[in-house]
């Protein structure tokens, strides 16, 4: 949390949350009958206490309550809305595959904290969030995949190559940056993708935008808190910084197959361009980033493993390049898209195990159809719903010693992601699954197949000594998949020699 959430002004406004929750305690009461398949309640008494855990730890607010209530399924309160939190596999399979639960209606309340041009009355785009996907699948299609693999390739190249030949770096920071890099690539044009400045000044808004995404600026977003404001700031920042490029593309004579011009091509005005570029570049940098750099570290901690992956990539190079005199981000960009997705094994199981350890977030939903139910009890019309992936993907019945990063356990004859429906969702389930995962798995083979071709590296901690035990996620991040504060890693890297 900021410094800036203590002022006079928020004190304000937690009094005036404490009102408004007090009647809604009133109102919502009455409405509940005594069903014998109640849900269980928790924080009847106390809502803005009990909204105020879930936004500040989110994780250890549910599994506290969980266990509090011994119930699968308990229900809370955020202001005027009902939140139902659930576990299990009867959950689950209800939670992915029920029509009537909205993805997006889920996160805009409760975890959004991305662009969001609403709040610089900017109009948002009118259509449907269908044709907005549909949309979108054309936007990360194979075509642009193969069209833009060579320039991220070289975009890599160029930021490695300012790290030096050797140092120190933080994983999510730096192999950060260079994901960053490649989905504006990817998502906006070339005019901006090569503008540097630019480039690092949306990743600092974003991240603003992040960092201000407190509990104030959730449970009373018309409270002009300094978070807020800097939330409203820094949209304006990142409005402003994109826009004069859509103006170009669209003044500009020649047509390209950047999205920035594929948008205006499928004839959306000028500010909804402006704002699904953000959505994009949102959307596709935040667990890409992650990723690359948790399997960095768990690759780092696990020399087995750093080595088939690095003996992978060498391998990758020798089979399917020709010319060695080349640099390195060359020989990569003349490899087939279908060579980096169908034959890299080691990196497949190794980016599924590094995403089952690290999505351990809460999926959010709304319930915008008729009354669902899980089991005997029944999820109201207008009702959230949430799931936290940790459930499954640390359940020791079905992963076994699942603190323990081992690749192995997808083999042939363990297969522990089929032991149960619905086992493995870090790229979602049933009606929802990543509609970037094509790009997203790319993005991160090229990534570290230039890391592990360019240099050598190990984990440290802040004492430069390698850590005694592996770094955790911290699951109560509301945005991405960091590592617990207190014991920080990092990676200690040097350059290979040129011809190795
Ligand atoms: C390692 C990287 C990524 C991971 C682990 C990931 C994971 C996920 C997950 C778990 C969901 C479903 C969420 C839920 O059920 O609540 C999802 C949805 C989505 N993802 Fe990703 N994602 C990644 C990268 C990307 C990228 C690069 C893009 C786009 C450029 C993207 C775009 C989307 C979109 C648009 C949806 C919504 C799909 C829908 O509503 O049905 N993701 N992603
Ligand atoms: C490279 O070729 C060897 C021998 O044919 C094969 O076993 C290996 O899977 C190939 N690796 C890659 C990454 O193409
Ligand atoms: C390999 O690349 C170098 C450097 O670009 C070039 O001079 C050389 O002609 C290339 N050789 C072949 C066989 O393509």
């Amino acid at each position: 949390m900021t410094s800036g959430q203590w002022s006079p002004a928020t004190i304000v406004a937690v009094s005036l949350l404490c009102f408004s929750t007090l009647f809604t305690v009133y109102r919502t009461r009455s409405q509940r009958g005594n069903s014998s398949q109640r849900i269980p309640e928790v924080g009847e008494f106390l809502p803005l206490l009990t909204a105020w855990s879930f936004f500040a730890k989110r994780r250890d607010f549910l599994w506290e309550n969980f266990k509090k209530t011994g119930a699968q399924i308990f229900r809370f309160r955020v202001l005027r809305h009902h939140v139902v939190a659930m576990k299990g596999l009867e959950a689950r399979k209800m939670f992915f595959n029920e029509k009537a639960l909205d993805l997006f209606e889920g996160v805009k309340i409760f975890s959004y904290t991305g662009p969001n041009m609403r709040d610089i009355d900017v109009a948002a785009a009118e259509q449907s969030n269908q044709f907005l996907m549909k949309q979108f699948a054309n936007l990360v299609s194979k075509e642009r995949l193969v069209d833009v693999l060579p320039a991220m390739l070289k975009d890599t190249d160029a930021l490695m190559a300012q790290w030096g030949a050797e140092g120190t770096l933080d994983p999510f920071k730096e192999l950060n940056d260079v994901v960053f890099q490649l989905i504006v690539r990817m998502g906006s044009c070339r005019e901006l993708a090569e503008d540097r400045d630019v480039v690092s000044r949306m990743s600092v808004c974003l991240d603003n935008l992040e960092k201000n995404g407190t509990p104030i600026a959730h449970l009373l977003p018309w409270f002009p808190s300094p978070a807020r404001r800097a939330i409203v700031r820094n949209n304006r920042a990142l409005f402003e910084l994109v826009k004069p490029f859509v103006e170009a593309r669209r003044a500009a004579t020649e047509r390209t197959t950047d999205t920035i011009d594929l948008l205006l091509q499928a004839g959306f005005p000028l500010d909804n361009v402006v704002e699904l570029v953000l959505g994009v570049i949102n959307a596709g940098y935040v667990n890409t980033g992650m990723n690359v750099g948790w399997t960095a570290i768990f690759t780092g901690m696990h020399p087995e493993w750093k080595d088939k992956l690095a003996a992978e990539f060498q391998a990758l190079l020798a089979n399917h390049t020709e010319n060695s005199s080349l640099p390195i981000h060359e020989r990569l960009a003349s490899i087939p898209l279908n060579v980096w997705e169908a034959e890299l094994p080691v990196m497949d199981v190794v980016m599924r195990e590094t995403l089952r350890m690290t999505m351990g977030i809460l999926s959010l939903r709304r319930n915008l159809g008729a009354d669902v139910s899980v089991g005997d009890k029944t999820i109201q019309t207008g009702e959230f719903l949430a799931y936290p992936m940790e459930d499954v993907h640390y359940d020791p019945e079905i992963y076994s010693d699942p603190h323990a990063f081992d690749p192995r356990r997808f083999d042939e004859g363990r297969e522990e992601d089929k032991r149960a429906p619905l086992a493995f969702l870090a790229w979602g389930g049933g009606r929802h699954v990543c509609l970037g995962m094509r790009l997203a798995k790319l993005e991160v083979k090229l990534v570290l197949a230039m890391f592990f071709l360019t240099f050598e590296f190990q984990v440290v901690d802040a004492a430069g000594r390698v850590p005694k035990s592996l770094p955790r996620v911290d699951f109560n991040d509301l945005q991405r998949p960091r590592p617990q504060k207190g014991n920080p890693c990092y990676i200690k890297f040097k350059r290979l020699a040129k011809d190795n």
